[in-house]
């Protein structure tokens, strides 16, 4: 147990270690699976650009934010807030982003386990042509299966486990040094290997080519900034926690900065990997969540050595959506290891469990549960909702809130470790005026369902 932060309080060995770590957390199924089908359903171009807006504007800024909390406070994400605001409620913002995880892990964990099961099933082969009845009827009643899914979900998350429960030096930095780097090769791999495809330049075209009318449809924005923050993992404290662990020396704005572009870098490449794919074999590019399940296996079986790139294509989103989980997992580890006196090893594996089962339910929606449905969302639907579109906006409108309004400006500025003045004042304004009022717009604007 440790109240204080400081000693006992792990460290990351290199800020380069945590700048890879904190990448591998925002790079995830979150730049491939979920990035790919909501700009496909989005018009591609147009909401890239919102969604590109957004990060630059509202992103990039929050995610220095969320660090600058994490560092100044040096512990979980209740601990944090509760040194740097005693005896106030500010830390719930800290226990609802401790929720957040698990949900959003419990649901994540669902859609890795069948990413892993896809990798199985091309390195076996069984994948290489298309099954009887289509990757599309393959898919779906796989899914509804009530056991074998459950497999493929726990045995994801006991690796996950594994990585957490060694700690931030051996664990997860170590982990992130292997996966970052690899996952660059690949992802630009077969983002070349797209180019070179006949139809890459529609492909191209839909990506970047703004279609501007598009700019008067509300719903666009609500997405584009759900993804962004669903991306750049900001809004329930998963930042804060990484950044808990930087040693004093670490400076935060540079990193910051770096993160938010690989992590937008990589949902570029992503997208032009996917759309010249999908362009090039003539595919509806708003086939929805299972694009890269369904629609890309069935690219995958007509292109040449489509096998390899099978492989390769899920070794990546695999391993992205691994190193994510272990940012995910760690949020809620960190917390209930300090507060409950569990070791680290005793809180990973009981936050696993929880995990697991309410992750189990989110696989059983599409099959043996599927009647449980509120407004026609299954259940990791509802889980999706709840925590991308209120959950983390929430999260994130109170992190501003509390570092423009409850610090103090000089406090708020020290933190955030900005070194020129101009730059100073405009994250001040940003965070202070900005942020807040175009977040409260976009959040009622979605409560009322008027967006
Ligand atoms: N950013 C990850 C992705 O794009 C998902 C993720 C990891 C996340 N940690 C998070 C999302 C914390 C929100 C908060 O897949």
């Amino acid at each position: 147990m440790n109240q204080t932060g400081g000693i006992g309080h792990d460290q990351w060995k290199t800020r380069f270690g945590f700048m890879l770590a904190a990448m591998g957390s925002a790079v995830g199924l979150g730049n491939i699976w979920r990035f790919s089908y909501v700009a496909g359903e989005n018009g591609g171009a147009t909401f890239l650009l919102i969604y590109l807006f957004f990060t630059l504007l509202i992103g990039i800024p929050l995610l220095l934010t969320e660090f600058s909390i994490g560092k100044a406070g040096k512990m979980d994400a209740v601990g944090s807030f509760k040194k740097l605001a005693p005896n106030t409620k500010w830390h719930l913002t800290g226990l609802m982003g401790v929720v957040g995880g698990i949900l959003i892990l419990s649901f994540y964990t669902v859609v890795s386990g069948w990413s892993l099961f896809y990798l199985y099933r091309y390195l076996t082969g069984a994948y290489w042509t298309e099954p009887d009845g289509g990757f599309g009827a393959a898919f779906d009643s796989w899914i509804a299966s009530p056991i074998a899914p459950l497999f493929w979900q726990g045995l994801f998350l006991v690796a996950t486990i594994l990585i957490v429960m060694q700690g931030i030096k051996k664990g997860i930095e170590r982990a992130n040094n292997v996966f970052m780097p690899a996952l660059a090769v690949l992802m630009i791999l077969l983002a070349v290997y797209g180019l070179t495809l006949e139809g890459a330049k529609d492909g191209l075209a839909f990506l970047f080519t703004p279609d501007w009318s598009q700019l008067t449809n509300p719903s666009i924005y609500f997405m584009a900034m759900g993804q962004a923050f669903f991306s750049l993992s900001i809004g329930i404290c998963g930042m804060l926690t990484y950044s808990s662990y930087l040693k004093e020396k670490d400076r935060l704005p540079a990193a910051t900065v770096g993160i938010g572009i690989m992590d937008t870098v990589f949902a570029v490449i992503a997208g032009v990997m996917i759309f010249t794919a999908v362009f090039s074999f003539d595919v509806d590019p708003s086939s929805g969540p299972p694009l890269v399940f369904i629609t890309l296996p069935s690219i995958f079986a007509s292109m040449p050595a489509g096998n390899v790139v099978g492989i390769v294509f899920f070794i990546l989103l695999t391993m992205a959506a691994f190193s994510s989980a272990i940012s995910l997992l760690e949020l809620p580890v960190a917390y209930f290891h300090r507060t409950l006196g569990f070791t680290r090893k005793a809180a990973t594996l009981i936050i696993g469990s929880i995990v697991f089962v309410l992750g189990v339910a989110a696989s059983l929606g599409f099959g043996i549960w599927g009647g449980v449905q509120l407004g026609g969302n299954n259940i990791m639907d509802m889980m999706d909702n709840l925590t991308a579109n209120i959950i983390l906006p929430l999260g994130g409108l109170l992190m501003v809130l509390f570092v423009g309004y409850y610090l103090t400006k000089e406090q708020a500025i020290k933190n955030s470790e900005l070194e020129t003045p101009f730059l100073q004042s405009a994250w001040y304004l940003l965070i202070r005026y900005i942020i807040p009022v175009i977040m409260v717009v976009i959040l009622v604007g979605s409560l009322f369902g008027i967006i």
